[in-house]
């Protein structure tokens, strides 16, 4: 049987990436990751599609060079269609349609949310799998999404609870902004939380019928909580920035956990996993292993470089879709929206 090399290629947000696999196992995975966002407190999407036009070649060349393969050795390229930010995803879209053309083999369009969760299936060469099994739930959270996804098949997922209005990673960042701190600000908070305490500072829940999320209102709240403690003590935030950190760690990881369970009870799976950028914060991870413990299920947690925006989930996920024969074509356009 003839060796199955994937190029996949990612660039729906900020991240310019680029993987290649043999036959489902990863053999490189570049990132490039764009510092200029920093400055403004937040990804501009104008200057998030320069940035990625001006990555995308070096980006894919490394990942080439990394995984040893030449272009001719490519089966097939796996690129994210959506959902994502419209300038970012066309440049990948563009080049991915331009270099299946030039080296006449096939296109797989691949939904970014998808792939997080298919990011449980990448490993290295001789690594040991560990994948989650059919039907599971997934807890995918990121900058952009949060959501519960009932997984039946590869190519089967159903969305069975998502946020309302902000995704975990949003408010993250946005209570990190309010605090002053640098985006993106989730992985700060992660990092500051573990010298404070939770208890010193404890936020409300939400009341949300269901499955589905809400953030906006714990935002709003740490808003005025620090207006109010800024007034009566100045530099109280800098002051407390440890504990603040904490118990909006621990809030945010509450609602998700709580939710979780929920499903659990509903869907009774065996296997539970977590994915997308947040899935990196470390109350998390500790609270989803504690969850799957007491409910006797397998918690299943991607390596840390699968968690982020990465191409080698991109690479996977189009893998699925190879072997099932589902391929794209030359008309294949972004769809920042893309739920299929
Ligand atoms: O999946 P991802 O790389 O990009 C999107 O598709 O959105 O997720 C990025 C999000 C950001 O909001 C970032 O603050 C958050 O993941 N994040 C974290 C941590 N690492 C990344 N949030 C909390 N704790 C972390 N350790
Ligand atoms: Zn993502």
């Amino acid at each position: 049987m003839n060796d199955i090399y994937i190029l996949g290629i990612e660039s729906s947000c900020d991240d310019t990436s680029a993987s290649v696999i043999k036959n489902g196992e990863v053999l490189s995975n570049v990132v490039a990751g764009q510092e200029i966002h920093r400055l403004y407190g937040g990804v501009v999407p104008e200057l998030a599609s320069r940035a990625h036009e001006s990555n995308i070649v070096p980006v894919i060349d490394s990942a080439l060079k990394q995984a040893n393969v030449a272009k001719s050795q490519l089966s097939a390229i796996a690129f994210t269609k959506g959902p994502g930010l419209p300038g970012s995803l066309m440049v990948g879209v563009s080049f991915a349609k331009a270099l299946s053309m030039a080296l006449g083999i096939p296109l797989v369009e691949v939904n970014h949310m998808q792939a997080h969760v298919l990011a449980h299936f990448a490993r290295k060469s001789g690594e040991t799998p560990n994948e989650p099994e059919f039907p599971f739930l997934c807890l995918t959270v990121s900058g952009g999404h949060t959501q519960i996804v009932l997984v039946k098949t590869a190519m089967d997922m159903e969305i069975i609870g998502h946020t309302l209005d902000d995704a975990a990673g949003e408010a993250f960042d946005k209570i990190a902004k309010i605090m002053d701190l640098p985006y993106p600000g989730g992985p700060l908070i992660d990092q500051l939380a573990q010298s404070g305490s939770s208890q010193k500072f404890p936020f409300p829940h939400p009341q949300i019928s269901g499955l589905d999320f809400s953030f906006s209102g714990l935002k709003t709240s740490v808003l005025y909580f620090l207006r109010n403690k800024e007034k009566e003590e100045a530099g109280f935030t800098e002051k407390n920035k440890a504990d603040l950190c904490a118990g909006i760690q621990a809030t945010i990881t509450d609602i998700l956990i709580d939710k979780m369970e929920k499903a659990i009870a509903l869907y009774k799976p065996k296997d539970i996993a977590l994915a997308g950028g947040v899935s990196a914060n470390s109350e998390l991870r500790r609270k989803f292993g504690e969850l799957a413990d007491k409910h006797q299920i397998n918690a299943h947690i991607p390596a840390f470089e699968y968690c982020t925006d990465n191409a080698a989930m991109i690479a996977i996920a189009g893998k699925f879709k190879f072997d099932a024969g589902v391929f794209s074509n030359l008309l294949a356009s972004a769809d920042p929206r893309f739920t299929g």
